[in-house]
């Protein structure tokens, strides 16, 4: 197993590129299915999730290749209907692939994803909504096996704005016959990249971006062109880390309006960000002062980035807080802040944050994708040498970090643990 070993202290200064947006490619690849001819993707991040998707369209009975950052998908005439829980158990997203097999096959038969590091995450928000379409399902040995005919369009409200639960709805629903309205639909920018792959494949979906979405199903998706867009989460991370180390980065395909919440939470802490005709540019504008953050269902405060807001704040002054409202188990990364001298308690979904002048570097374990951010960004600005264990986690979600940091002056080198 891989860990990155950081010596911190360095500001960072140079350009980072921004890659394509992870958790707006996993459902638009997965979306293949249900398309009648070749699919050609454009700006796909080369990370481990992306290969886990690639093998699960594989499975499915799809042909790909995947060439820097282009993939290319070849329908299959037959196509297989089960994701095996070797699969699913890595990448959860997985879950996604139900709706277009629903749709194109009538079938589906896809392993039951189990709780993950972050909480319990069930998909019955998913399933209760293709119920309504008229898909059928059991739960056998650990797999959700879903039938149906042609699905049916139906007036779906979501019990919460669930990103997959919308996701798998809204492919699902393309094929299905007649009209299909989803209210309380999640907004997240991820789910209208989403629409704009479908629309562009021949589907009739308007809405996308508020939560009522409407969907006309049509008979067929034909094949084509479509580039994924840049992955807000990143470029968020690497305004953390210009902050966080006194530096000063330029953000090439930087997704600044999809980032408002993050922005105006950085700007209010003492971080400078401003559009350049070479990129968005990020340096602190004063010092750094804490803040209160709730992370919320888009276009509120993203619960991916609170782990990395939470690392700026241990160094900003006086008391901040957070409220995580969407993950019921996503402070893993505290303890792990706390080894390296952060101030930090506890208290159900609340942690309560006081800053300090400096951290100090020591060994600390990665616990999920974004905690994992979390502690590079502090190894990046604690005195001394950082080692992050269990760096897989980091792989999944982030495209060569360590040689995009490196680039930009960071002291930090993959070694094995
Ligand atoms: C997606 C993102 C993830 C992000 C999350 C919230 C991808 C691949 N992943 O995850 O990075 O953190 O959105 O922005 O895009 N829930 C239910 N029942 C359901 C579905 C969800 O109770 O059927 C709960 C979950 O347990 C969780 C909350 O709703 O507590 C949010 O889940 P959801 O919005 O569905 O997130 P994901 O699609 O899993």
């Amino acid at each position: 197993m891989d860990k990155l070993v950081i010596r911190g202290g360095k500001p960072l200064h140079g350009t980072v590129r921004i890659s394509g947006s992870k958790n707006a490619a996993l459902p638009i690849l997965l979306a293949a299915p249900l398309a009648d001819g070749p699919l050609e993707y454009a700006n796909v991040p080369r990370l481990r999730d992306i290969f886990t998707t690639l093998k699960l369209l594989n499975i499915l009975g799809l042909s790909t290749t995947f060439e820097q950052d282009r993939v290319l998908v070849t329908p299959a005439s037959v196509l297989n209907h089960e994701a095996p829980y070797d699969l699913v158990k890595t990448m959860r997203a997985s879950v996604l692939c139900l709706g277009p097999l629903l749709a194109r096959q009538g079938r589906a038969r896809v392993a039951l994803p189990g709780g993950c590091a972050i909480g319990a995450r069930p998909v019955n928000l998913h399933l209760t909504a293709l119920e309504k379409m008229g898909a059928v399902f059991d739960l056998e040995e650990g797999y959700i096996e879903g039938r149906c005919d042609r699905l049916k369009g139906a007036h779906i409200i979501f019990d919460f704005p669930t990103v997959g639960g919308t996701e798998n709805l809204l492919m699902a629903a393309c094929l299905a016959e007649g009209r299909t309205i989803l209210e309380n639909a999640a907004r997240e920018p991820e789910i209208s990249d989403l629409a704009e792959f479908l629309i562009a494949m021949g589907a009739k979906i308007s809405g996308h971006g508020t939560s009522i979405i409407t969907i006309d199903g049509v008979a067929s998706l034909h094949g084509g062109r479509y580039a994924i867009m840049p992955d807000r989460i990143e470029a968020g991370t690497y305004m953390v880390a210009a902050a966080i180390t006194d530096g000063d980065l330029i953000l090439e395909n930087c997704p600044l309006r999809e980032l408002d919440a993050v922005v105006s939470k950085l700007r209010e802490m003492g971080v400078g960000i401003e559009e350049t005709p070479a990129g968005v540019r990020i340096r602190r504008s004063s010092e750094l002062v804490n803040a209160d953050v709730a992370t919320l269902p888009y276009p509120g405060f993203p619960t991916d980035m609170q782990a990395q807001i939470m690392a700026l704040m241990c160094l900003a002054r006086g008391a901040g807080s957070i409220k995580e409202t969407i993950f019921e188990n996503r402070y893993m990364h505290v303890q792990e802040l706390v080894r390296l001298g952060a101030r930090i308690t506890v208290s159900g979904q609340n942690a309560f944050v006081h800053g300090t002048d400096r951290l100090i570097g020591a060994p600390v374990m990665a616990s999920d994708l974004r905690a994992s951010a979390s502690l590079v960004l502090a190894g990046l600005a604690a005195r001394g040498t950082t080692a992050i264990q269990r760096v897989y986690h980091l792989d999944r979600g982030y495209e060569s970090m360590e040689v995009k940091l490196a680039g930009v002056g960071a002291d930090i080198v993959r070694a094995r643990e």
